[in-house]
This record gives structure tokens, sequence and C-alpha cells, in this order.
């Protein structure tokens, strides 16, 4: 085997067999190491030309195929094998070297951040526009705007410079929005009186919020925000001057939810992700919506109950796919149930 810039070692628990992972930016192997019999199976992708040499592959088949007892079509079908894997393999590869990034360029273990892929940037751009009869022009703007916020980035950048170490060595210094993006143009476009959030982490979704409270409040359409956690601790992005515009219940949601008596324009799904809680925290405010109001599911990925919601309740419903950029997480998307 090549010497390798980058080389993962992953052993079985009876420390008999081997999986080593090698890669740099030509190439990157596989193989299986058995203690007893030494390399099982080897396979190289060239990444440049993407075709892959699989070394030691024939003496495996030779192992399990007896080559007099292969019909031509088989024999054809071996033969491609190599063709066949160009593709998966060149994408295997990409991805196995996107994770190697995000494992060593990042610290977080869960409620991952990335930026998005310009292209889904720009659906996201349209698809909120419909939701909130705007222009996909205006709504980049929006996008713009909280991304370009040097205040509120400071101000996250400090809250976390601020965290105990065993919190802060599970975050990272960069802000990167993604589908959050989407909630924040919501909220600039229709200019709400009420949001509610479910779920807040570390409060990246209710500072970015009660970001953009904070210039609607300043242009003169003001509106508060409250987030729900059952965890006392989440939240903590939430501080001076932001949380001026929201405030957070610390509870189970559907709890919470249920004191809730004023109108609510924008309901952010994002708590507790299984099916049942998500459908009954949507029936829960379901008397409580303003007729425009938009509810946003952060579960539309994997589940149907939005669009289920919005069928109830004689709403439309769209779906946006977020597509991040540079990681190894597939995304997940934002489910949109409005009038
Ligand atoms: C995916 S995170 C929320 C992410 C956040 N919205 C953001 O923008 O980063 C899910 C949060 O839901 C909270 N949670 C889970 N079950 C809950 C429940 N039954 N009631 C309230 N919060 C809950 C967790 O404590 C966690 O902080």
């Amino acid at each position: 085997m090549k010497m390798h810039e980058t080389e993962i070692e992953v052993k079985s628990p009876d420390g008999k067999s081997t999986l080593l992972l090698s890669g740099d930016k030509n190439s990157i192997s596989v193989a299986h190491l058995e203690a007893d019999q030494g390399v099982k199976f080897e396979a190289t992708v060239d990444l440049q030309s993407g075709m892959p040499a699989l070394e030691g592959l024939h003496h495996f088949l030779q192992g399990v195929v007896d080559p007099n007892s292969l019909t031509p079509i088989t024999s054809q079908r071996l033969t491609n094998l190599g063709h066949r894997s160009k593709q998966p393999m060149r994408r295997l590869s990409g991805a196995f070297l996107t994770t190697m990034h995000v494992l060593l360029t990042s610290a977080e273990y869960t409620n991952f951040t990335y930026d998005l892929w310009s292209t889904s940037k720009k659906y996201l751009a349209h698809t909120t526009a419909m939701v909130t009869r705007s222009t996909p022009e205006e709504i980049q703007t929006y996008i713009e705007e909280a991304e370009q916020d040097e205040t509120l980035h400071q101000h996250i950048r400090d809250m976390t410079a601020a965290l105990p170490d065993h919190v802060r060595a599970g975050s990272d210094d960069e802000i990167r929005f993604g589908r959050r993006l989407g909630w924040y143009a919501v909220v600039r476009a229709i200019k709400p009186k009420f949001i509610i959030e479910t779920g807040l982490d570390k409060g990246l979704g209710a500072v970015l919020l009660c970001a953009a409270l904070k210039r609607n409040a300043e242009e003169g359409k003001p509106g508060r925000y409250l987030g729900t956690d059952i965890n006392p601790d989440a939240g903590y992005l939430l501080a001076p001057p932001y949380d001026e515009f929201g405030s957070i219940a610390v509870g189970d949601s559907l709890e919470s939810l249920s004191t809730v008596t004023d109108e609510i324009d924008v309901f952010v799904n994002d708590s507790d992700h299984s099916e049942d809680y998500e459908a009954a925290e949507y029936a829960c405010i379901a008397p409580r919506l303003s007729d425009d109001a938009v509810v946003i599911g952060d579960n539309a990925h994997t589940t149907s109950k939005l669009v289920g919601f919005a069928e109830e309740s004689g709403r439309k419903f769209l779906y946006w796919q977020e597509k991040p950029a540079d990681h190894w997480y597939p995304g997940g998307g934002i489910g949109f149930a409005f009038r």
C-alpha cells in the first residue's frame, strides 16, 4: 500500500481484523486486514481519473469464483465491474474526503451547522418568496442581511467564547446559519407580531429570529419571540441586546404551548423530532394561528406530519430541500404550511 497523508485505522473489538482507510488529494485506499491472513482486500481509487485500480480484487474474486464455471455473460459482468465502480467510487471518495475535512475542522457533534450550497440558497429565496408573497430579490436581500450582520456575528462569537470549556469543546467559532436563513427571511418579509420556536439548542435560531425582529422594530413593525426548550441550559445565545425581543419558556414544549393565548404569526417546530410529538405540536397551536400564519417544520425531510397538517387545515404546503456546502450531513429542509 502507498503511503498517504491521512490514515484511519478501525479495529474490530476482538482485534483480529482491521479496516485501514487512507487518502490524500490524489487517491484514497481502503484495505481490510486479518491478523492471521494479512491483506484480504484492498482497493485504491485515483481521484484524478476516477478509475479504480481495485488492486487485489481479482485475488479476492479468485477465492470465491471458479473461472471455468463462468458463463460468458457473468464473465462480461465481472469485467464490467471496474468500469461500473468508477462513478460510485468517485462519490464515495468525495464523501470520505468531505467527512475527513469536517472531522478535522469542526468540533460539533450534534445540530450541525454549515453554509448552504449557493444554488440551494437561490432555491430558498424563490421558495420563501412564494410563501411570503414577496419577490426572490427581496428574500435574497434579507438572506444577505443576516449573512453580513457583523454585530450579530460578533455577538454569537462573544457568547461562544464565554462558554464553559466542556460546552465550548463542542462548538465552532465560525457562524453558519444554514436553513435558518429561510426562517429569518420569513420574519423579515411578513413582519409578524408573535413568533414561537420550539427547541432551541444553543439558540442559533432564537438569536437569528430575534435579530430579524430587531430589524423589523427599527422599521416600525415590532414583534416578539417565544422559545421553548426542555433543557434549562438551552438558548444561551439569546442574550442582550437580542433578548429584548424574546423570552424562553423552560419545560416540555407541549406544556408551554398549551398556555399560549396570543395569536401566532410564525411557528417553528424544532423540538422533539418524533412524528407523534411534531403532530401534537401542530394540533396544539392550530387554534392560535393567525389567518396568514406561516408554520415552519424542521422535520419535513423525515416525516409527512406538516403536509398532513396543511391538508387538514386548508393550507398550502411547500418543501425546500437544504443542500449543505462542504459537509457530510445530507441536509434537512424547510416545510412551509401557509395560506
Ligand atoms: C435540534 S435542537 C433545536 C435547534 C434549534 N432550533 C436551532 O436553531 O439550532 C432540538 C432541541 O429540542 C429540545 N427538546 C427535545 N425534546 C423537547 C421537548 N419535549 N420539549 C421542549 N424541547 C425539547 C432539545 O433540548 C434541543 O435543544
